[in-house]
């Protein structure tokens, strides 16, 4: 039995006095390129990694839903005939906004038992990992196979999305939930976000004695004030005044004429979206022809676009960035939405330390917060434990 299993039955068994009937488990992801492509129908490349949320859950003979974690002291319960998405809010609107979200897409729980649920994380918070995602997955695996829901992967991670849209606030697209359900071992999810189509790809990082660094700068972040609303706004007015459905359908070669039509800074908006697709497209064809080490310069290019067009980044993750390059990685930018966060950077295995020492040098020597670094590999996604 693996560490996180054996300490979710234990937590379960301290808060709620008896054993669970099952453990699941879902895990966190980086975005190894496409960011902010999602919800407008673009192509998305992230990896499941290997830090994972555990979800310990026992039945109830009644039909309540009663919510634990080792990240918050309070428990949480609600009653299945009457939970809506505005009687939670706090970290419960995660697990509790899943079950919500379960019968919308079409989940009868009316015949269904209550659930005691007790959860556990090695997802760091706020570091842009989707440690919301982690929680939301796990939750809903757990729900659809111990309540027999019958419902696919792709439809959990529409239910996982709709929970965080519509009970935790955040107008996010379906990338997080995506990797964290399809990811498997040493691949990267290639997903259509318009079709959902999802291609299981090899990364191959080790192969090429590769590792992959994850540089949190321990600026936290939220989706669900400001500025993800606002890019995704001007990403919605772009589109509109473009006369397409979504930014998807504008090539680089349409960016000549949307230049004319759109104000300076919705341009720069729309720019971003539509050279982050075709850089998208670019890293899986290099990664297949060529391997990962050919890969950097599309990361690298993708930091620029996000730092100077999108403007969604901040000096902590530019410097993480920009010391990560000079010390010898091979392509580095910030990944997840922005606004803090962390940076990744694709480094040769023996410069890993070497690149480690001068970004904290570095953070040292501006005064920031010390970054938590560590490497993370792309594992499996969510899946049943125990
Ligand atoms: C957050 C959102 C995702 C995606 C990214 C940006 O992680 O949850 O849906 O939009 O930001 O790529």
């Amino acid at each position: 039995m693996t560490d996180h299993v054996a300490s979710a039955e234990h937590g379960f068994a301290e808060q709620y006095g008896r054993r669970p009937a099952g453990v699941w488990s879902a895990p966190g992801r980086v975005n190894l390129i496409g960011e902010h492509t999602d919800y407008n129908d673009g192509f998305v490349f992230p990896f499941a990694i290997d830090r994972r949320t555990t979800v310990a859950l026992g039945d109830r003979d009644d039909r309540l839903v009663r919510v634990a974690s080792t990240f918050s002291p309070e428990t949480v319960e609600a009653h299945l005939d009457t939970l809506t998405p505005d009687t939670v809010s706090g970290w419960a609107a995660y697990p509790l906004g899943v079950v919500w979200a379960l019968a919308e897409f079409g989940a009868d729980l009316e015949h269904v038992r209550g659930v005691d649920l007790h959860i556990d994380s090695d997802v760091p918070v706020g570091a842009g990992l989707s440690s919301s995602a982690a929680i939301e997955c796990a939750v809903a695996l757990a729900l659809d196979e111990h309540w027999g829901l019958g419902l696919d992967r792709p439809t959990l991670a529409k239910v996982g999305r709709l929970a965080e849209n519509r009970v935790v606030g955040a107008p996010t697209g379906i990338m997080d939930q995506s990797a964290s359900l399809l990811g498997e071992t040493d691949s990267g999810v290639f997903l259509d976000c318009r079709s959902l189509d999802a291609d299981v790809i090899p990364l191959g990082f080790a192969e090429a004695g590769l590792s992959l660094l994850v540089i949190d700068t321990c600026v936290s972040h939220t989706h669900a004030t400001g500025g993800y609303a606002a890019r995704r706004a001007s990403c919605e007015a772009g589109a509109r005044v473009l006369g397409v459905e979504s930014l998807r359908e504008v090539r680089v070669d349409d960016l000549d004429r949307a230049r004319e039509l759109l104000d300076d800074e919705t341009f720069r908006r729309v720019r971003h979206v539509v050279t982050e697709d075709q850089r998208v497209l670019d890293t899986v064809r290099t990664l297949r022809e060529q391997g990962p080490g050919a890969i950097g310069a599309l990361l690298d290019a993708s930091h620029v676009s996000m730092r100077d067009d999108f403007e969604i980044s901040v000096p902590e993750l530019d410097l993480a960035v920009e010391t990560a390059q000079a010390g010898g990685a091979i392509g580095a930018r910030m990944t997840g939405g922005g606004f803090g966060g962390a940076a990744i950077a694709l480094v040769g295995d023996e410069r890993v330390p070497e690149v480690r020492r001068r970004i904290e040098a570095a953070f040292a020597e501006r005064g920031y917060r010390e970054p938590a670094i560590f490497t993370v590999h792309a594992a499996q996604g969510a899946r049943r434990d125990a």
